[in-house]
């Protein structure tokens, strides 16, 4: 088949490796920085199935549910220790008028999902179905307020609605079934505002935040950290002009990251791609996203050295096209070994970047894009992205172990895309510490060619190997499916030993993730 694209990958091979070897160093001494569990965020939003069908069948459904939530989600979702999720949308929340989402069923209006597919949303999953499903699962609730299509006063209303003890909006969530306010930290003000959540300039974007942020009050010792809505990738300007016209009236400042191969014509598909395609998707989610960050976190820190406003990456994750036979619109996607290694180079990018990167939500958590499940019927398959996830719940609130890799690279190249050619090392590695000395490494190994073995200078950290868990598949298009569920699943590790000179070697296999805990 003919790609619609240019890709080239060139293995630049250094002739002192005679062996596949790398090194990476640690410098525990360094070690300052939490990695935020908010890193681990995830995003829900009404599209396709990721609501509907995904995290919410309803209390009469014959699919297993607890008051309408899927059980087998759920608890798949405790698994990965959710951190905090992101709703209504995406595009979709500069839409949505969450008055037509409360009260008895039977009376809230339809509407048309204009951003997905056009399908008819019924609004039976509203505020109460997910602020109820936060708590279910013990995650934080990070609201995208309706700026594009909405008003400042359906905004300050939402927020007395979910937030206050008494007033109007507390007497109509009461009456709605709910006595007690819920605990709402994240609001975010509009998403994508420079796009379709209204096609504004930023400068007309910043007045807007100041005055929607104005009046969304804090209520009842309620705290609200508000969000403003985010440059997309290398949209500088954007960030650079609310930085200077926003300030500290915003606590978050968001991004957007997505990989694709283009955005006009076909994303590429998710199951089926080539070396050259498969490592040019490696260099872009990982030095790639960590050149985004740099840029705009060096801007941020121009404006605000002391670090009071925090950047959110809170949409990132591979788009491919949508799978065949699926409804059109819905961004149904396959997810295979090469986007669990795509999260793993993300994960551990994040990681170094945490002084500034407060939270990251992966889009998105059902049936959409990078998810984490898919279902279908009553069946649920993990997808691989979903085990990195999980491996790497222990870094959760850890110290940062600030690292350096030293390793063979590749080079990688799409020219329909505005990035120049990157530079990768196949290893990305990264290490942190836990509140009782535990230390963790993950490492992941994207060469498809060559197993590789990992030398780690310890720096004076000692303790036992444990816990050590692998991640690989035969083939790198490997995926779990209905009919495949643990064709791609994490297995115990044994190729991990502390040598005498008190160094970890790690025997990386191909297409591998590695994640180990010493203590
Ligand atoms: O995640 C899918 C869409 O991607 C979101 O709705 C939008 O914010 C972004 O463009």
């Amino acid at each position: 088949m003919r790609h619609n694209i240019i890709l080239l990958a060139l293995s630049l091979s250094l002739p002192i490796f005679a062996q596949h070897e790398a090194s990476v160093t640690l410098r525990p001494a360094d070690a300052k920085e939490k990695i935020n569990k908010e890193i681990y965020g995830q995003f829900a939003e009404h599209l396709g199935s990721c609501i509907y069908g995904g995290l919410w069948v309803g209390p009469q459904s014959p699919i297993p549910n607890t008051q309408g939530y899927r059980n087998d989600v759920l608890q798949a979702l405790r698994d990965i220790h959710v951190p905090v999720m992101r709703w209504p949308g995406g595009c979709f929340a500069d839409e949505y008028h969450w008055m037509d989402g409360i009260g008895p069923l039977e009376q809230r209006p339809r509407m048309v999902n204009n951003n997905w597919g056009g399908t008819v949303e019924d609004n039976s999953f509203g505020t109460h179905e997910f602020l109820n499903l936060c708590e279910l699962i013990g995650c934080e609730p990070y609201v995208s307020m309706n700026v594009g299509s909405g008003s400042v006063e359906e905004a300050a209303k939402w927020v007395e609605y979910m937030t206050a003890k008494d007033g109007p909006m507390a007497k109509l969530r009461k009456q709605n079934g709910r006595q007690e306010p819920w605990h709402v930290k994240y609001i975010g003000v509009g998403n994508e505002s420079w796009g379709c959540g209204g096609n504004m300039r930023p400068e007309y974007y910043s007045d807007l935040y100041r005055r929607y942020q104005t009046y969304c009050r804090e209520y009842d010792g309620n705290h609200l950290y508000k969000v403003a809505s985010g440059a997309s990738d290398y949209d500088y300007t954007w960030t650079e002009t609310l930085m200077r016209q926003v300030g500290t009236q915003m606590k978050g400042l968001s991004l957007h990251y997505y990989t694709c191969y283009t955005w006009s014509g076909s994303k590429g598909k998710a199951t089926q791609f080539d070396a050259d395609q498969y490592y040019w998707t490696i260099a872009k989610c990982g030095v790639g996203v960590e050149e985004v960050l740099q840029k705009h976190i060096a801007i941020m820190d121009q404006y605000d050295a002391r670090r009071n406003i925090d950047l959110l990456l809170d949409e990132w994750g591979t788009w491919w096209d949508e799978e065949p036979g699926s409804i059109r619109g819905h961004l149904y996607q396959q997810n295979t070994m090469r986007d669990a290694i795509v999260a793993a180079f993300s994960l551990n990018t994040f990681h170094q970047y945490t002084q500034r990167l407060k939270m990251c939500n992966i889009a998105q958590v059902a049936n959409v894009l990078q998810s984490m499940v898919l279902t279908r019927g009553d069946q649920m398959v993990l997808t691989p992205t979903y085990y990195v996830f999980k491996m790497y719940v222990p870094n959760m609130e850890a110290i940062n172990i600030p690292l350096s890799v030293q390793c063979e690279t590749f080079e990688a190249e799409n020219e329909q895309r505005n990035s120049s050619r990157r530079v990768s090392n196949y290893i990305s590695a990264s290490a942190s510490r836990m509140a009782d000395g535990t230390v963790n490494i993950n490492l992941a190994n994207a060469d498809l060619r060559n197993t590789r073995r990992v030398t780690i200078n310890l720096s004076g950290i000692t303790g036992k190997v444990q816990n050590a868990q692998i991640l690989t598949s035969a083939d790198i298009k490997d995926y779990n499916d209905f009919a495949r569920a643990e064709a791609v699943r994490p297995a115990s590790f044994k190729n991990a030993t502390i040598n005498r000179q008190g160094q970890l070697v790690v025997e990386m296999p191909t297409k591998s993730i590695v994640c180990l805990q010493i203590k």
